[in-house]
């Protein structure tokens, strides 16, 4: 008798520790497409996600990006992932992997859903994703706005829609009271200099409306964001492999 209790207590622990083990972060901001209604529980809709989102972190790309969809006509599902351009792969494959987890958790039957987290966002959707500018609703946190904040995001904006393979660019500017500012910007690859220059630009709009509640800034849209702050916040963009190509 006594075993048996100790077993239920064991497998108890057990348990919470597996649950603490595999519970992913909470994302930074989340959407679940409650427009778009839910799909059936086993329905040919949640295989064809299921199958999609279990490939996702291994078809990452050396830039952090990945686009895929699975299924056919109503129940094609379409999906896209992209990390911090500055984020090294494996850290990539560990934040689309927690990000594949927490967004099954957090929208249970969603039609299409986005999460974000700092490293990655993650995205799918039963409409077409791919190369196109998908820029609201925004989201957006933070505090300051200033000029040395406009040319800093006006040359990030230029700089990141001009990448090929990676378009992601990091900088920095003094502002006032000699205070440096750190900014980041970054587009989905699959979006055109052209496209990427009108989705960073209509989120840099949107700044002076988000509401203050931390530190630094960021606005985030599927298609595109960025992100500034008071201290520094990336490290050095990887070098393009192989050298040459973008
Ligand atoms: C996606 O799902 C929504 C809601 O069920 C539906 O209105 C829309 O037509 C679907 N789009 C496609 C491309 O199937
Ligand atoms: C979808 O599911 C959520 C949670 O299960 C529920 O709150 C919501 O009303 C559902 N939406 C539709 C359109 O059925
Ligand atoms: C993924 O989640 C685990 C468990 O919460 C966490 O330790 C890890 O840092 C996360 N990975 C990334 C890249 O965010
Ligand atoms: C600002 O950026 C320049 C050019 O990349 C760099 O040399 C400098 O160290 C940065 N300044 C600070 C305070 O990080
Ligand atoms: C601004 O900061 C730089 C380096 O951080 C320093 O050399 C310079 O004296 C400062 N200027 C003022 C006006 O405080
Ligand atoms: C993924 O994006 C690329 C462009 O970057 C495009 O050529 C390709 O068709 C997309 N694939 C899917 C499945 O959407």
């Amino acid at each position: 008798m006594g075993s048996w209790r100790n077993h239920v207590f064991l497998s108890h622990i057990l348990i919470h520790l597996v649950g603490l083990i595999i519970s992913q972060p909470d994302f930074v901001f989340k959407d679940c497409g409650l427009g778009f209604g839910n799909y059936t529980t086993n329905s040919m809709y949640q295989t064809n996600l299921d199958t999609l989102l279990s490939s996702l972190s291994s078809n990452i790309d050396s830039y952090g990006f990945y686009n895929s969809s699975s299924g056919e006509n109503a129940d094609k599902v379409n999906a896209i992932e992209l990390c911090r351009g500055d984020v090294d792969l494996d850290t990539c494959r560990g934040c689309i992997n927690n990000a594949t987890s927490k967004i099954t958790q957090d929208c249970p039957n969603s039609k299409e859903a986005s999460g974000w987290y700092d490293l990655c966002i993650l995205r799918y959707s039963n409409e077409s994703i791919d190369g196109k500018v998908k820029n609201s609703p925004p989201h957006c946190a933070g505090n300051t706005f200033n000029e040395a904040l406009r040319t800093l995001l006006n040359r990030l904006s230029s700089q990141a829609s001009s990448g090929t393979l990676r378009k992601f660019a990091t900088g920095n500017e003094t502002g006032p009271g000699n205070q440096t500012i750190y900014g980041a910007m970054q587009c989905t690859p699959d979006l055109s200099e052209q496209d990427c220059s009108f989705c960073l630009q209509t989120i840099m709009t949107d700044i002076p409306s988000c509401i203050a509640d931390s530190e630094g800034w960021r606005v985030d849209v599927p298609s595109c964001n960025l992100r500034f702050d008071n201290v520094p916040f990336f490290s050095q963009i990887p070098a393009d492999s192989p050298p040459g190509i973008s």
